[in-house]
């Protein structure tokens, strides 16, 4: 491993002008803004000193434009932090900053002229996993939005490693969050709540979307997904907020489920879709505690040869970089990394229509189509 690791580094050093990951799959290409939306009636729990929270937001609406424009995938500041980050994390010997670094996302320009964003099209909100900036799902995002949805993915301030704001201050992640003893106090659903009270929001849409202006966003069909305690947190916001019409959670253990004795289940009784997507092939313990909880459409799936981090761009960025994903395989899993994209945007997209049409169902979700996605069966499927 540590040969194969000691190419990556080199390769990575030579290509000053970074590698590019593959164009956005779908019907459409994708703008990108970033930017805050602070909440002032919420101080942040985990702030040393009481501050507003603030959400930092990467926006992938789906537009025409004749051609794209390659963008870092992450500021460098947070790029040079992955590297020490994953090492200490997975105990591995090789600093991954390159990698992150050197990425670059393939996006229309911001040209007025020459672009024109899909308006006021579905909307799906992402959460990333426990300490993992929002960064780490841009192509997953863009390979979403690419299919006509405008994707919002969040970083939820002390919770990603590393945030840094448009001022230029950081905020890093504040491992006491992790003591919020309920998902109550755990912020990442009232922030979700927070980002669709501010899609109706005139002035705040201008401010985080200038090239757009001062109009609200329609938030009848906005959605949610998100990766591991992203995608628990998608459930108990959609179970505590009736205007996210629909759930997502890729492999994601849903934590203070099932409940200690006295306390209750933490996924209220809830009607909206909820699909589950796993690297594993037996139901989390607390997906089956949660789901005597579901009363709308609800479906279990397993994709083979995956692990809980195949749900990343991860793989991509290697290959991308020209690097196999062999040496990583317990890690990363061995699945080709762009059939995991196609996977995760097909069972993702499909959800979503079915969730705004009121009808999940086709062949997809029905499991008539074995030969499409041979990776993938369904575990549990119930109410459609
Ligand atoms: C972390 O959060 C706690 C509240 O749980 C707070 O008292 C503390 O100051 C925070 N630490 C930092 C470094 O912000
Ligand atoms: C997307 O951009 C590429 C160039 O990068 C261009 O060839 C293609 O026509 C564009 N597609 C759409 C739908 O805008
Ligand atoms: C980290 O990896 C090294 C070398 O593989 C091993 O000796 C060490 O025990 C590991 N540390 C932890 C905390 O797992
Ligand atoms: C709307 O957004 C503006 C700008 O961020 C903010 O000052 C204002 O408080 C927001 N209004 C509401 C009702 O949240
Ligand atoms: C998993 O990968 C192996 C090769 O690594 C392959 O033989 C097998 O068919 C894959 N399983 C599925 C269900 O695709």
């Amino acid at each position: 491993m540590q040969s194969m690791l000691s190419i990556l580094l080199l390769l990575l050093a030579n290509t000053t002008a970074g590698y590019l990951v593959p164009n956005s799959p779908g019907k459409y290409n994708v703008t990108l803004t970033t930017g805050p939306l602070i909440d002032y009636t919420r101080n942040d729990p985990y702030a040393a000193t009481p501050t507003p929270r603030a959400l930092m937001l990467s926006v992938f609406q789906p537009a025409t434009c004749a051609s794209t424009v390659p963008v870092p995938d992450m500021p460098n500041k947070i790029a040079d932090y992955q590297g020490p980050f994953l090492e200490k994390t997975f105990n591995i010997s090789v600093n991954l900053t390159p990698l992150f670094l050197e990425a670059r996302l393939p996006v229309c320009s911001d040209h007025p002229d020459s672009c024109s964003p899909l308006d006021d099209g579905p909307i799906l909100l992402f959460s990333p996993g426990y300490s993992i900036p929002r960064l780490y799902y841009n192509v997953l995002a863009s390979a979403i939005a690419s299919e006509g949805f405008t994707v919002i993915t969040i970083d939820h301030p002390e919770d990603a490693n590393i945030i840094i704001y448009p001022d230029g201050h950081a905020v890093y992640n504040n491992a006491s969050i992790l003591s919020s003893p309920t998902w109550d106090e755990y912020p990442r659903a009232a922030d979700a709540s927070f980002v669709i009270d501010q899609l109706s929001n005139a002035t705040a849409m201008a401010e985080l979307l200038p090239q757009r202006g001062p109009r609200p966003f329609p938030t009848d069909r906005v959605a949610m997904l998100g990766h591991s305690v992203g995608g628990a947190s998608a459930i108990i916001a959609a179970s505590r907020d009736p205007r996210i019409r629909g759930a997502i959670n890729w492999d994601g253990t849903i934590f203070g489920s099932p409940p200690p004795s006295g306390l209750s289940q933490p996924v209220q009784i809830m009607s909206q879709p909820v699909l589950f997507m796993s690297h594993q092939n037996y139901a989390d313990p607390s997906w089956l505690a949660a789901w005597p909880q579901l009363k709308g459409p609800k479906l279990v799936v397993y994709v083979a040869n995956t692990t809980h981090y195949t749900f990343s761009d991860v793989p991509t960025l290697f290959q991308a970089a020209g690097q196999s994903t062999a040496p990583f395989a317990d890690l990363l899993g061995t699945i080709a990394p762009a059939e995991m994209v196609r996977i995760l945007t097909a069972y993702t997209t499909a959800w979503m229509n079915g969730a705004f049409t009121g009808k999940e169902g086709g062949p997809l979700l029905q499991g008539q189509e074995p030969g499409k996605f041979p990776e993938v069966s369904t575990m549990m499927k119930g109410n459609f």
